[in-house]
């Protein structure tokens, strides 16, 4: 069973790719997250759970929905962190968590991708680079299907104590730092509530057909990059920077392939 968290639609062309070369079902986990449904899961192939890394880690809310819920059949477990550049501690995070679940950890590949968050201090890739990273992404998905196909263990990077050590205190500080009040829907807002339904921490709701957003958000780019209209911004980074979707970029990889 494939298990996938996308916001920008990354890693859920990754896991659909997986699931088409191994023949395998893939669930998306969005809805069971906003609603904290931690129902048991069940497999009798081995599970590959695939998401994005945010800020060197595991995005939070998917460390908390993998330690609340049980998963039964297949003790197999393969982590697929997608990234921008450097996955930093999520290999050894995804093996810590699992192995405290009795599973047997498989290995975690890190694929990279275009980079989806704009609205960071880092530069948008150019769209040369970004259709690059996805040509290279298919001989990367093969790699990991043949490993998972022969019950191989995926090759998984040495995460370094420094490493360790650096990401631990600038998160709690980065992740106190993430701010909401930038994001604004301009007048192309159509209020269709695609934001809300996107947001994997509940925390847009719709005023008056326009969002309005709460504190608690983990700047996974939901609704920046999923809104129909392009409407939504951040400040003036996103008009400066763009937006990212990986729908957009579509019709290029059905060119190649
Ligand atoms: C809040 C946030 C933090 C991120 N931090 C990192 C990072 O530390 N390292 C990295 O390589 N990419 C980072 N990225 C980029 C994403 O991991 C990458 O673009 C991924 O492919 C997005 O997947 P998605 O389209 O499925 O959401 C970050 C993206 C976001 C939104």
């Amino acid at each position: 069973m494939i298990l996938y968290y996308s916001a920008t639609g990354n890693t859920k062309f990754i896991a659909t790719e997986l699931a088409k070369k191994l023949d395998d079902q893939c669930t998306d986990l969005l809805g069971r997250i906003r609603k904290s449904d931690f129902s048991e899961l069940h497999s009798d192939k081995p599970y590959i759970v695939c998401a994005p890394v945010y800020m060197s880690e595991m995005p939070r809310f998917i460390s908390e929905y993998i330690k609340n819920t049980s998963f039964t059949g297949n003790r197999a477990v393969y982590f697929i962190a997608d990234n921008a550049g450097y996955a930093g501690i999520t290999s050894w995070q995804a093996k810590k968590l699992f192995k405290k679940k009795n599973m047997e950890f498989m290995g975690c590949a890190e694929p990279v991708m275009p980079n989806n968050y704009y609205i960071s201090h880092y530069k948008p890739s150019t769209d040369e680079e970004i259709k690059e990273r996805l040509f290279k992404a298919f001989d990367k998905i093969d790699e990991i299907a043949n490993s998972i196909q022969n019950c191989e263990k995926l090759k998984t990077r040495h995460v370094l104590l420094i490493e360790k050590l650096i990401t631990f205190p600038v998160n709690s500080y980065t992740y106190k730092k993430i701010s909401t009040k930038d994001f604004k829907a301009s007048d192309k807002c159509i209020g269709c509530g695609k934001c809300e339904e996107v947001c994997p921490l509940n925390n847009i709701t719709l005023k008056e057909d326009k969002p309005a957003w709460g504190a608690n958000c983990s700047h996974c780019m939901g609704c920046i990059g999923n809104c129909p209209t392009g409407a939504i911004e951040y400040g003036d980074v996103t008009r400066e920077k763009g937006k990212y979707n990986f729908e957009e970029y579509r019709h290029f990889l059905n060119e190649i392939r």
